[in-house]
């Protein structure tokens, strides 16, 4: 049944979008100023620190897009104005006193954007395309980050090739990401001993991994948040959404067009975890031989009709390639050992894509220097 839209429901979903200098939500910051509801139509009045912010851009897209994903809603209309001089004044209370309660509920940097890559059934690549994803991101220069989320059935280590072990520093009990072709990376495959051991852990502290994964480790200054998400469309994904509430969601899915039931779970998962999904990532679309021609071996069109049913971009294609499957298990991702061939330059338009769809986070802005100013206080 579809859950009627409400204000509550609005507000939840504006949650999601940070301030990435000033490392809160434009709820709890106070600047949202009005919501009107009409129809599907949803009006949000926003007010900002200061008229021409450049941030502005990137706060009033999120904003379109978290709300655009809520079931119920036809379109986003965002009204930008600049914050009195007395509301400014409480904004920065409250900024003030984030700060000195350290509230940030985890160590990912609020101006790092985080990607969870999810499906609506298993084996479709999501581990392939999270890591060959990440490393594109990296290739494109940006600091990128790769969370195996996947906490029990994790296969990022392997497929990364590590068998580097994280350590925790003893000066701030916080664990350090192993570092894997310049990206940083973090699994409980590059904890635990060995298969029995995961094991023993499991019933032990399943629901503690993720948390600990995010409030637990020393993750650098990243611009880009890469998240393996296990199969299925269950508690990880509801975790992640409170853990994170910035998150996005990419969704992989295959070729074939008989995937409805897959565009119904990954809508209820959307819906489920309040996290926008982004765009739909067709894998083992088509293979195609040396000499050009291609095959369409698990039929076609299921990336088109699934992002059409969601009503999001269809960001990529990624051909079938037996280079892809044998690099992933000798450890030797396909777009590192052929940075030149076809897999990597569609994954890096792929990562070009996602790029303009979700921007880093740009780090001098108005409020940046805001909280500068407060740093300094
Ligand atoms: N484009 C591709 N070309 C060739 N092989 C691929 C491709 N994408 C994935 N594979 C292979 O398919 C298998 C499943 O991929 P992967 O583990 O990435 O899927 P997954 O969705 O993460 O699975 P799970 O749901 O179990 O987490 C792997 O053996 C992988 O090497
Ligand atoms: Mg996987």
């Amino acid at each position: 049944m579809p859950q009627t839209l409400t204000k509550d429901r609005i507000m939840e979903a504006l949650r999601g979008v940070l301030d990435p200098e000033l490392g809160s939500d434009v709820v709890d910051l106070g600047m949202v100023r009005e919501v009107v509801l009409d129809e599907g139509v949803v009006t949000i009045g926003l007010a900002l620190t200061i008229a021409e912010c450049p941030m502005r851009g990137q706060i009033e897209n999120d904003t379109v897009r978290r709300i655009e994903a809520i079931p119920g809603v036809q379109r986003a209309v965002v009204k930008t104005r600049a914050m009195t001089r007395k509301q400014r004044s409480e904004l920065m209370e409250v900024a003030r006193r984030r700060a000195r309660e350290n509230a940030a509920p985890t160590r990912v940097p609020p101006t790092t954007r985080t990607i969870a890559v999810g499906s609506g059934k298993g084996g479709v690549g999501k581990s392939s395309v999270s890591v060959n994803l990440a490393l594109s991101l990296g290739r494109l220069g940006y600091r990128v980050g790769l969370l195996d989320a996947d906490i029990w059935g994790f296969s990022i280590p392997r497929m990364l090739g590590t068998d580097a072990r994280i350590e925790a520093d003893p000066a701030t009990r916080l664990m350090q990401p192993v570092e894997a072709h310049g990206i940083e990376v973090v699994s409980t495959g590059l904890i635990i001993e060995s298969e029995e051991t995961a094991l023993m852990w499991r019933g032990l502290m399943l629901s503690k991994a993720l948390e600990q994964f995010l409030q637990q480790v020393a993750w650098g200054k990243l611009d880009y948040l890469v998240i393996d998400l296990p199969p299925g469309t269950g508690d990880v994904q509801m975790a992640l959404s409170r853990l994170l509430p910035q998150s996005e969601m990419v969704v992989v899915t295959t070729p074939s067009r008989t995937a409805q039931k897959v565009a119904i779970r990954v809508a209820d998962m959307a819906r489920r975890s309040a996290m926008p999904v982004v765009g739909v990532i067709e894998n083992m679309s088509y293979f195609e031989t040396p000499d050009g021609q291609r095959f369409e071996l698990f039929g076609r069109g299921g990336g088109e009709a699934l992002a059409d049913s969601l009503n999001i971009p269809l960001i990529g294609a990624i051909p079938l390639d037996p280079a892809l499957g044998a690099g992933a298990d000798r450890g030797e991702p396909v777009v590192v050992v052929r940075p030149d061939g076809p897999v990597a330059r569609v994954f890096m338009e792929v990562a070009g894509r996602l790029v303009g769809l979700v921007p880093p986070a740009d780090a001098e802005t108005c409020t940046g220097r805001i909280a500068k100013l407060l740093a300094a206080l």
